[in-house]
């Protein structure tokens, strides 16, 4: 079909739409459904064909992702579950499955929340500017995802592995959908505490919001010793904040010590 727009003009509708969440083309010309007739009623279905019909069972979401993650036996085994996991509609919005970055090896593992627009273009977590204030927090520790030793190196994922759209919070049931896999990616990677960062980690581990009462204070969860902190993009805001941050990373630092 002859198009009046220009290429550019064509191509930021289109990304505009993919950023909404519309990935697949079905029709090449829209199609106003006001307009369209009324379709015919639904034909009676007999007692004969309703015995023929398939059983309508439903599925679990929760359930399936605890079989699925429990399969896993190594990360690449668990990126290759989350991947085949279909019932969480994140993902049909998504450009890529943002896993995990850093040393698997690591003494630390870090748990933010959701990708964002840059991380769901690299396939990376926290590569945006929360990332890039991450790293300079954790590099003042002498920390950070790309050190080779276990020490002083860290392993970073998120609660969630699709871009909500528009960055939007998560919704209760995609983190419960989704948790069998970090408890998995928890137990594979095996650190010795976890630090999680803002309130929808904290949502999802500990299933405790209050992230100005939480930071600071070390908990239990997942067999692992917890650091809540505030999340580095609270901290772009809030910068009178980096005092807590600063002492909540001397405290992460002080527990590696007494624990090594
Ligand atoms: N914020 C997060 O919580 N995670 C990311 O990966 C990026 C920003």
């Amino acid at each position: 079909m002859e198009s009046a727009l220009d290429y550019h003009t064509a191509r930021a509708l289109l990304e505009w739409q993919v950023e909404l969440g519309a990935t697949e083309a079905i029709l090449d010309a829209p199609l106003d459904r006001y307009e369209a007739p009324i379709k015919a009623e639904k034909p009676k279905v007999t007692s004969e064909v309703a015995a023929l019909a398939p059983v309508a069972t439903a599925v679990d979401p929760v359930q399936v992702a605890k079989q699925m993650a429990a399969k896993a036996g190594d990360l690449e085994a668990l990126h290759a579950a989350m991947a085949a996991f279909e019932h969480c509609d994140l993902k049909r919005g998504a450009r890529n499955l943002v896993f995990s970055d850093g040393n698997p090896a690591a003494r630390v593992m870090i748990i933010g929340e959701a990708p964002g627009r840059d991380e769901d273009r690299e396939g990376k977590p926290f590569v945006g500017r929360a990332g890039q204030l991450l790293d300079k927090m954790l590099g003042a520790i002498e920390m950070g995802r790309a050190h080779d030793m276990s020490s002083q190196s860290v392993y970073i994922t998120n609660v969630l592995p699709w871009r909500p759209p528009q960055n939007r919070d998560p919704e209760a049931i995609e983190i419960q959908m989704l948790l069998p896999f970090l408890k998995r990616h928890v137990e594979i990677v095996a650190p010795d505490v976890i630090v999680l960062m803002g309130n929808i980690a904290c949502q999802a581990v500990l299933d405790r919001r209050g992230i100005t009462r939480l930071r600071g204070n070390w908990v239990e969860a997942l067999g692992k010793p917890v650091l809540p902190m505030f999340h580095p993009a609270y901290l772009l805001r809030q910068s009178h904040a980096k005092r807590e941050a600063w002492a909540d990373l001397l405290s992460l630092k002080a527990k590696l010590r007494e624990l090594s």
